[in-house]
């Protein structure tokens, strides 16, 4: 048998059995939570689009809750092209594109629209686009909400209560200096061991927005939540350069338009967990407390050094137009 008829059999087999006649491109991604968290929910709703829009162009394959790794591996991943898609907090971003640090900084935005509206404007854009120069392609600005603090060791309501409290921090500098400011024992961790930790008394807190604390039921290893709403976390839809740059436009226009709805649905769950996530987690029996407009103000005095450094790398023009940002 020659290699056209060979093939040609193979072909006819293949459209017999009703498998695509195409290879169909495998979208893997990776993020650090459960498919029912908000980074479950931007994945799913990502798929969709982009599946109405393109058909069978793309196989996703999910990978929820660490399951490609922590987030600075994945992060990687993308830059290598061994895997196509993530949906990520800051933590680790500020290691690959310095300036997405700014956002990192404590006691920066006044609220949710606040921090959409800065996200989603140019000064959100400036720093989307240059993802583009270190190997990915940043589609969206998702978010996860203000990070709170959990505790083992006492409830929190002025900086002495977390003197020497060894509590998890992200691998992100902006936040390490911050909790240093304030005299806790920050320990930079990647996710993955987190729980562990707090299980074997490693470290004594962690700090989390609700929806990472009621989606992963840290409940279940955690006594205090302090409401202290000390720095918003963004998130961030990203895709693997190689991979980007292999699309077409058509594809392309589905993946931007994927990104926008699945940081909508993102958006969508935080603001159903700020609502309801103290109640549940009252109801799982977490001691909560908010801090109170005083209490807040006195955090914010106690890094103000940390703050002078801030201003110094991200300068006090950039950090004071986010601030006043309409
Ligand atoms: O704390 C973190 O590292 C992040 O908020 C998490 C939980 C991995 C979600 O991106």
């Amino acid at each position: 048998m020659t290699f056209v008829s060979r093939s040609l059999l193979a072909a006819s087999a293949l459209v017999a059995f009703g498998a695509p006649a195409f290879a169909q491109t495998d979208v893997k991604i990776g993020y650090a939570l459960a498919p029912d968290s908000h980074y479950g929910v931007a994945a799913a709703k990502l798929e969709e689009v982009v599946t109405a829009e393109t058909g069978d162009d793309f196989a996703f394959k999910h990978f929820p809750s660490s399951g490609l790794g922590g987030e600075r591996e994945v992060i990687e991943g993308l830059q290598l092209g061994t895997i196509e898609a993530t949906i990520v907090s800051s933590g680790t971003l500020a290691n690959f594109v310095p300036d997405t640090g700014v956002f990192d900084i404590p006691f920066l935005f006044r609220d949710l629209d606040h921090a959409r509206a800065v996200l989603d404007g140019p000064i959100g854009e400036e720093i989307l686009v240059k993802f583009d120069d270190v190997g990915m392609h940043g589609l969206a600005w998702g978010e996860q909400g203000f990070r709170h603090m959990t505790n083992n060791r006492n409830a929190v309501h002025t900086p002495e209560d977390v003197q020497g409290l060894k509590i998890r921090t992200m691998e992100n500098p902006v936040h390490l200096a911050a909790f240093n400011d304030m005299g806790a024992a920050p320990t930079p961790m990647a996710w993955p061991e987190v729980i562990s930790s707090l299980q074997q008394g490693v470290i004594d807190g962690q700090e989390n927005p609700l929806s990472v604390i009621v989606s992963v039921k840290l409940d279940e290893v955690q006594k205090y939540l302090t409401l202290s709403g000390h720095v918003y976390s963004p998130a961030m839809l990203l895709v693997s350069k190689p991979f980007w740059d292999g699309l077409d436009d058509d594809q392309k226009a589905a993946f931007e338009k994927g990104a926008t709805e699945a940081a909508a649905a993102m958006r969508g769950y935080v603001d159903d967990v700020e609502t309801s996530g103290v109640e549940t987690l009252k109801e799982r029996g977490m001691e909560v407390n908010e801090l109170s407009a005083d209490e807040k103000a006195a955090f914010q005095a106690s890094i103000s050094s940390a703050y002078e450094g801030y201003y110094e790398t991200y300068g006090k023009d950039k950090v004071d137009a986010i601030v006043n940002f309409e």
